[in-house]
C-alpha cells in the first residue's frame, strides 16, 4: 500500500467534507467548519492518500490554557480504508510536528462509546483524564491527554 501523509489544503474541501460525513454523520463538522480549519494559521491539517486517493484526515488546532497544548480537532479514516494504521499514521505525524514547535501535550475529545477510537488513543499512549457529561448531546465524553 502505497501511503503517503501530506499537508491538507483548502482544495480538498469536497472529498474531506464527504469523509467527514461518512465518519461522524450527524455529528459531522460542516463545510464552513472545515474550511475554517483548513485555513486558520493555528491549525495542522494533513491527509493521508493511499495510490493518490484521499482516504483520511487529522486537523488539529494549538491552544493555549495553563500550557500550549495540542487539541486533536477531527480524525477520520473513510470506512473502506479501515485497520490499515491510517489514523495512527496520522496521529503519529500531528504529534511529530506539535513536538517541533516546542509543545509536549496532546488532548482530545472522544464519545464514550466509540470504542475503535478509544482502542486507537489508548495503544498510541493518550490516558483518560475526565469524563464529559453530556458532550455530545445525550451522550456522554472522555477527554484524553498524552505527553510528547
Ligand atoms: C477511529 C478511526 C479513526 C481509526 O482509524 P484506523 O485507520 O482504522 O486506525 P488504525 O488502523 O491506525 O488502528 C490502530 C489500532 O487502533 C485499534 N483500533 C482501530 N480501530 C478499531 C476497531 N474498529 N476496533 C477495535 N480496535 C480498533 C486497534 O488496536 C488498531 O490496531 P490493530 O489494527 O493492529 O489491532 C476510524 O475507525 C474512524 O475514522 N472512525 C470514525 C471517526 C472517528 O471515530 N474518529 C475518532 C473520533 S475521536
Amino acid at each position: 500500500m502505497d501511503l503517503k501523509i501530506e499537508t491538507a489544503s483548502i482544495k480538498l474541501l469536497d472529498i474531506l467534507c464527504q469523509i467527514e460525513q461518512k465518519c461522524f454523520d450527524e455529528e459531522a463538522f460542516t463545510r464552513r467548519q472545515i474550511a475554517y480549519l483548513l485555513t486558520d494559521y493555528n491549525t495542522i491539517a494533513l491527509v493521508a492518500k493511499v495510490n493518490l486517493e484521499v482516504t483520511g484526515f487529522i486537523i488539529a488546532q494549538v491552544e493555549i490554557s495553563e500550557i500550549e497544548y495540542g487539541h486533536i480537532i477531527t480524525l477520520n479514516v473513510a470506512p473502506n480504508y479501515r485497520r490499515k494504521k491510517i489514523a495512527s499514521k496520522l496521529l503519529g505525524e500531528v504529534e511529530v510536528m506539535l513536538k517541533q514547535r516546542g509543545i509536549s501535550e496532546c488532548r482530545l475529545e472522544v464519545r464514550e462509546d466509540n470504542n475503535a477510537a478509544i482502542k486507537l488513543y489508548s495503544k498510541l499512549g493518550y490516558r483518560i483524564t475526565d469524563k464529559l457529561e453530556r458532550y455530545y448531546g445525550k451522550k456522554h465524553g472522555l477527554y484524553l491527554k498524552k505527553s510528547l
